[in-house]
């Protein structure tokens, strides 16, 4: 199964933000990634919603916002009002989780819940019912173009499996550090979304390289 790609904003061009969203509405990406930093979660800022309203007004893929934020429930109200489709949160941000979940669900949207590197997947145990999708931070949050962590791969083997066993739909989505050369043993380990910043804007044939995430030989 060829994996959904999601082109994470953080490294586009903000100059030129218009073209790089165009870009990505031509090509067979299949999400758009927004990542959101708050400089307490983690150690750097990125964008806030007015440079997410003017992604949103020119997207024409579904919206996955990434909140590398604490206490994410005080924005859920404005993330569905700008057209998110996918939200998700960080387990370590949030105390309580399954009521954080369920407001990003009652709001039309898919609920998301992001796992830092140190975070076993075993912990989602209660939880995962109760999730669209989880996403595994495959390096530590708060910059892009950093190196995969291998582990990685265990953890999304043992994810897939604990989904397996408990009968569910949840999607796994891998974050950072990803390129063609892990690509396709992330999907072999069972992730569903890839997301890959620098790996596709810093290209010089950005559509190229989405094909080629989903397995396409050119
Ligand atoms: C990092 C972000 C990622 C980042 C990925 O904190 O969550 O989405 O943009 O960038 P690359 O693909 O360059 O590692
Ligand atoms: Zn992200």
């Amino acid at each position: 199964m060829s994996p959904l790609i999601a082109p994470s904003m953080l490294s586009a061009d903000f100059g030129n933000l218009d073209n790089q969203v165009e870009m990505i509405n031509n090509s067979s990406a299949d999400l758009i990634h927004l990542d959101i930093m708050d400089g307490l979660f983690v150690p750097n800022l990125s964008y806030g919603f007015p440079v997410i309203k003017a992604i949103a007004r020119k997207a024409r893929k579904p919206l996955d916002a990434h909140l590398m934020i604490v206490d994410p429930d005080r924005y859920t109200e404005k993330f569905a009002e700008l057209g998110v489709k996918y939200l998700s949160v960080h387990y370590e941000a949030c105390t309580h989780l399954h009521r954080s979940l369920q407001k990003i669900k009652s709001l039309g949207m898919k609920a998301g819940i992001a796992l830092n590197p140190h975070t076993p997947v075993n912990n989602l145990y209660d939880i995962l019912p109760y999730a669209d999708f989880v996403l595994i931070m495959s390096v530590n949050p708060g910059y892009g173009g950093q190196q995969f962590i291998d582990n990685s791969l265990n953890k999304i083997a043992r994810l897939r499996k604990m989904i397996t066993d408990m009968s569910l739909n949840t999607l796994i989505e891998v974050d950072g550090g990803v390129n063609l050369n892990n690509a396709p043993l992330l999907t072999e380990s069972g992730a569903d979304i890839l997301v890959a910043g620098n790996t596709i804007f810093g290209s010089d044939n950005p559509e190229g390289i989405i094909r080629r995430l989903k397995g396409e030989e050119l």
